[in-house]
């Protein structure tokens, strides 16, 4: 199919089921989705988890910051209900899970590593603790590692320099240094721009200097199509199943 970019299922099918859960991941999979996309960030013991925010209180039934928390605090939380009663005995996943899920699924991930606010030591418990759980992938070419803290991604990339990396930015809140030089600096494969206003030109540009471009949230199929066509590789969707099968499995 080659109308469509590749399709990642953003958070999971996360318009079908709870955002950043394996319902959601495994939902994604049951749509035919071949890759997803999913949030990390560390808790106080150290713990990976897979969340979007920096509280907790939009998606679980707890509330408040997580810095300070251990998982044996985070598993008792729920994580669904929010999205409906059907979902009410979902967990925040450990990475470790997702990073299974998709080794017995045979799935690509664009795992993003978010802008971690617990400090300096937490954020370097973060990197080795993702360095450590990546050595868990069947097969690391399906994992793409990116982040708006490119901070955190350099980070990442001096432990596990192999795995392949997307400069992900928001044109609002443009970073210094800006994705031409920063995203080539640190061996990126990939820039990972916002949808809204995203040109033609600019995609060019991108692609021009070598890079895969991956567009954030497009749940529009004939935007995607649009994007497909000014050369971009791929899109994140929280609606995969608006989009064909044969576009879910390339
Ligand atoms: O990684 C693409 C996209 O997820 C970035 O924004 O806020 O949805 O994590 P956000
Ligand atoms: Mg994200």
């Amino acid at each position: 199919m080659t109308d469509f970019p590749r399709i990642y299922a953003h958070r999971g099918a996360s318009s079908l089921a709870p955002e950043n859960t394996i319902a959601a991941f495994s939902k994604a999979w049951e749509l035919g989705a071949t890759c997803f996309e999913f949030d990390v960030d560390v808790i106080g013991d150290g713990t990976l988890i897979v969340i979007h925010d920096d509280t907790l209180d939009r998606t679980t039934s707890g509330e408040g910051s997580y810095y300070e928390l251990s998982y044996s605090d985070i598993r008792k939380l729920d994580a669904g209900r929010w999205f409906s009663d059907t979902y009410r005995l979902e967990r925040i996943p450990e990475v470790a899970d997702v990073i299974s899920f998709a080794n017995a699924q045979h799935m690509s991930m664009n795992l993003e590593i978010k802008p971690c606010r617990g400090g300096r030591e937490l954020r370097q418990t973060l990197i080795e603790n993702l360095s450590v759980a990546v050595d868990a992938l069947a097969d690391p070419s399906r994992l793409l590692v990116s982040s708006f803290d490119h901070a955190l991604l350099a980070d990442f990339h001096q432990a596990r320099p192999q795995i392949a990396l997307g400069w992900l930015f928001e044109r609002e809140n443009q970073p210094c240094p800006s994705w031409q030089s920063g995203a080539a600096a640190l061996g990126c494969r990939a820039i990972h721009p916002d949808n809204r206003g995203l040109t033609r030109e600019e995609v060019a540009q991108m692609r021009a200097a070598g890079f895969e471009v991956n567009v954030w949230t497009v749940n529009d199929c004939e935007r995607a199509r649009e994007l497909a066509r000014w050369g971009v590789t791929g899109i994140f969707t929280d609606r995969p199943q608006d989009f064909p099968a044969e576009a879910l499995a390339r």
